[in-house]
């Protein structure tokens, strides 16, 4: 009855920005993502008669916000409906980064709930029917279940809109190196920034512009055409914050350091041919991707700019997966 799961976070390529179906986070498009190796979440839960509620502990958390908690208590009530069990859990869970600040985290960490409840209480679940199931609980999370490199279909609505492999981790030798620049909690959660997505301008255009761009990315993955890849996926993040900041009230996840990390990247490709392009998710930390074998020149660049709290170097990693080291 007691099952621990890692779950990793991931960085969209392609991203999901806006809902055609906000309560079952059915997406407006299909996205694209990698697994990352470094930034993920480990959750132990055990169910056990004697326990008369759930007890919930955030290792390492000063702030756990209300609205978190009472979506961690949706799930687990979600887990016992489709398990049927009427026990309560025990739950550590633990971030090896910091949350709600542009890292996916309640995608690893609904993830690795998810995939340590099920596993706890004996239920057989696939992958289709697991990542549909976390796809409604944090619309990102679908993508960290299988292994690799992923795509999320939006499919037609609530019961075939789900994450799949396009490759296995091993498939490609490109890093995330993260460039954490702030560890305050975003003002403006993901939830509520889809909600607001369609009252831009401009979200019209992209969306017309989707179901090319995912094409032109995963062609460019398919061929292994780095710099290729890259562009689509910086273009496609400055289209998404583009839509953010024309959303009705405007969201501005960036701050100082974020633009410098941006300009600097840039700069790296013009003046040192460095092969590194950024994208950004909802929140002011920084992606850098590049091909692994420059990953360490890029981590170094980044650790000499000013602000920059902490770099992580993330190679591509497996889907979320039980593991025999428990929290407790
Ligand atoms: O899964 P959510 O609701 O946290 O939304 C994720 C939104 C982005 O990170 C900005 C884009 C994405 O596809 O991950």
């Amino acid at each position: 009855m007691k099952q621990t799961a890692i779950a990793p976070a991931n960085i969209a390529f392609i991203k999901y920005w806006g809902t055609v179906d906000p309560s079952s986070r059915v997406p407006a498009n299909n996205s694209i993502s990698m697994n990352l190796s470094e930034m993920y979440t480990q959750t132990t839960v055990e169910f056990l008669p004697e326990y008369t509620s759930d007890k919930i502990t955030f290792l390492g958390e000063n702030e756990v916000r209300q609205k978190e908690k009472d979506r961690i208590a949706n799930a687990l009530h979600r887990v016992r409906k489709l398990a049927k069990s009427t026990l309560f859990a025990k739950i550590i869970t633990r971030n090896t980064f910091p949350k709600a600040t542009g890292i996916s985290s309640s995608a690893s960490g609904f993830a690795s709930l998810a995939t340590a409840a099920f596993g706890a209480l004996g239920y057989p679940i696939g992958e289709k029917e697991l990542s549909i199931f976390c796809r409604t609980l944090s619309g990102g999370s679908c993508r960290s279940i299988p292994d690799g490199f992923v795509e999320w279909e939006k499919g037609t609505g609530p019961t075939d809109s789900f994450a799949h492999q396009l490759y296995p981790s091993n498939y490609w030798n490109i890093c995330d190196v993260v460039a954490v620049v702030s560890k305050t909690i975003k003002k403006v959660s993901s939830t509520d920034g889809h909600a607001k997505a369609y009252t831009s301008p401009f979200y019209e255009s992209r969306m017309k512009g989707m179901d090319d761009k995912v094409m032109r990315l995963k062609d460019a993955m398919q061929k292994k055409d780095f710099n290729g890849f890259g562009s689509i996926l910086e273009a496609e993040a400055l289209n998404m914050h583009a839509i953010c900041m024309t959303s009705v009230p405007p969201i501005l996840y960036w701050e100082p350091p974020t633009v410098a990390v941006m300009r600097s990247v840039q700069k790296w490709r013009e003046e040192k041919q460095l092969a590194c392009y950024f994208t950004i998710d909802a929140g002011p930390t920084v992606h850098v991707i590049c091909e692994k074998a420059n990953a360490q020149t890029v981590a170094q660049l980044l650790r000499h700019l000013l602000d920059i709290q902490s770099v992580v170097v993330n190679n591509p990693a497996p889907g979320a997966h039980i593991v025999s080291t428990h929290l407790f």
